[in-house]
């Protein structure tokens, strides 16, 4: 696991902007799995800003995100396929059609979760998966108590992760805030070739060290991400401050990415 320690969240998200869009122009048919929240809308400006300016094209990239609220339809502004045709999709020249999101009112959400395993198996698998971290250490909705090798499914959202999405959307209100998702598995998103996770500011320093330093467990699910080949950490200083090895991890990122 590498972890990139930046000054500022800006530069963590050029830096990981900068690494799709060097993957996407090696390979315009990159499959692409994304993550919503607050954490990448930065990355995602970046990444369309690389459109605008000539450097990058997603007309053949197909993507599939890693999670939608049970029970809120597309069109809800709060939905995630709502935020991520808001913050990335109309910003880019991807094709809607190649864009993937659970669907929150799937009749048969069991079926619509094997359905989606399916399709990301047939599209050859993702080549790159984003993702935040929960203050909890979850990755997608896997909350603490989830299975490490769980798959696409039904899940529960834990009293904090509602505190934490109420804080920066539904208008602060948890009431608002559905209690259950359709989130892709821990075993799904590890199954990804690689992995570019985004943690900033304080909230994230217990989730990150526990990712990075704390025992595999399923108490914080993120800490699986010990076991996968290329997982690429870009933080800023904030959420970095309680790892042990940090100065290590940030000469050794640097000297990898030739900064
Ligand atoms: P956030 O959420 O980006 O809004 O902090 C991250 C997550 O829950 O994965």
């Amino acid at each position: 696991m590498e972890v990139v320690i930046c000054k500022s969240k800006g530069e963590a998200s050029k830096l990981a902007a900068e690494m799709i869009t060097k993957a996407v122009k090696a390979n315009p048919k990159t499959v692409l799995g994304l993550a919503t929240g607050s954490t990448p809308v930065g990355m995602y400006d970046e990444m369309a800003k690389a459109v605008k300016a000539g450097e990058v094209s997603y007309k053949q990239v197909r993507s599939w995100n890693l999670d939608e609220y049970y029970g809120l339809p597309p069109t809800h502004d709060q939905s995630y396929r709502y935020f991520m045709n808001k913050n990335l999709f109309e910003k880019i020249d991807i094709d809607l059609a190649n864009t993937h999101v659970l669907d929150g009112l799937a009749a048969d959400p069991e079926k619509e979760c094997a359905d989606y395993e399916k399709q990301i198996k047939d599209a050859g698998g993702i080549d790159i998966q984003v993702l935040g971290i929960g203050s909890d250490g979850h990755i997608a909705f896997n909350e603490p108590g989830t299975s490490l090798t769980s798959r696409t499914s039904v899940v529960y959202l834990t009293p904090s992760t509602i505190k934490d999405n109420a804080r920066l959307f539904f208008g602060g209100d948890e009431s608002k805030v559905p209690t259950r998702a359709l989130s892709m598995g821990v075993g799904t998103i590890c199954e990804a070739k690689k992995i570019i996770l985004l943690a900033f500011g304080e909230n994230k320093q217990d989730a990150l060290l526990g990712m990075v330093e704390g025992g595999i467990t399923q108490f914080c699910t993120a800490s699986i991400l010990q076991m996968h080949p290329d997982v690429w950490v870009f933080c800023d200083e904030a959420a970095a401050a309680k790892l042990k090895l940090k100065e290590y991890y940030a000469w050794r990122s640097a000297t990898k990415l030739g900064k």
